[in-house]
């Protein structure tokens, strides 16, 4: 074998209530890894397409890169690879772009070398990446595209993640607003310090979340997206937030909260039958405020990240 191609799917991450602990994988969309041996040692990112050139080429910046070279540092190994990125997502949107390149160029290379790691041994390498890509070494993005389906990241110290229970029919419309959002910037709006009235709130909403998801009580899914730690303050850079999630609730949607760091937003609702009126509630709110919005619509995602193809 000579080279490898994988898939890593788009996720949204926190789900409102579960900052930097809990994410979703979705269907809908991903970005393509190929990566293939070569005789010199070192790495080389050979092509990007999909990023209309703006993604790094250095190795020490390029997260399919930094996240092949943590594993092998991690195995002491030298070994030679070309890297070859198919964009599938729009950068800075908040559907886990930077993660599911990682992702899928960790999924290649791993097979490359005979799997020498589990799918889940793969994290630390992905969180190295992200940490190069956005300053912060978040999990809810690459363990979902990695692992599929819902994930919680119980603890980072050790890292702990947990697959959790997907509802038959739980579907999820993603509405990404035609601007773009850094990770990096839109963690600096958020506080360090959260009130003793607040980490109530928030843990009950978490905990109603994932009893939610196991008992498949779609109305307690929906009333538990609610974040008062990061959407509060993350919500003054996206424009007709509140509008949105009023309208695309008022169409049917159980709940509605953004997408990791944004500035795309997540509506979850029980089976796809809504989503048609929840994208043309959001179209309408983007409309009067002058601001093209695409629309995607998906079911959670429960494979992961996945090889499409060894040569
Ligand atoms: N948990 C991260 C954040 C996700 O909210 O910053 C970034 O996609």
């Amino acid at each position: 074998m000579k080279a490898v191609r994988a898939f890593a799917p788009a996720t949204v991450a926190n789900v409102s209530c579960g900052f930097d602990i809990l994410g979703f994988a979705i269907d809908a969309m991903g970005d393509e890894v190929e990566v293939r041996l070569k005789d010199e040692t070192g790495l080389v990112v050979v092509s990007i397409e999909g990023d209309q050139g703006r993604l790094p080429y250095e190795v020490e910046k390029n997260t399919c890169a930094v996240a092949i070279q943590a594993m092998l540092d991690e195995m002491d190994r030298q070994v030679g690879m070309e890297i070859y990125l198919r964009k599938g997502l729009p950068l800075g949107s908040g559907m886990g772009s930077s993660a599911a390149s990682a992702v899928a160029a960790l999924v290649a290379a791993n097979r490359l070398l005979g799997e020498p790691f589990e799918k889940k041994g793969l994290l630390p390498f992905a969180m190295a990446a992200e940490k190069v890509a956005c300053g912060a070494g978040h999990a809810d993005n690459v363990a979902p595209s990695l692992l599929g389906g819902f994930v919680l990241i119980r603890d980072y110290h050790p890292l702990d993640v947990i697959k959790l229970h997907v509802p038959e029919g739980l579907h999820c419309t993603l509405l990404h607003p035609h601007f773009e959002l850094k990770t990096s910037d839109s963690r600096s709006v958020l506080r360090d310090n959260v009130s003793l009235k607040h980490s109530t709130i928030q843990s009950g909403n978490v905990a109603g979340l994932i009893a939610g998801l196991f008992q498949e009580d779609f109305e307690l899914i929906g009333r538990s997206l609610r974040d008062v730690i990061a959407e509060p303050y993350r919500a003054t850079l996206i424009p007709g937030f509140y509008e949105t999630k009023e309208a695309v609730k008022g169409a049917g949607a159980l709940g509605m909260g953004i997408s990791g760091s944004g500035p795309t937003m997540f509506a979850l609702s029980k089976g796809s039958e809504t989503s048609p009126a929840i994208i043309r509630a959001a179209e309408q709110v983007y409309e009067s405020i002058g601001l093209g919005v695409d629309a995607y619509h998906s079911a959670v995602n429960i494979r992961g990240a996945y090889v499409i193809e060894e040569k």
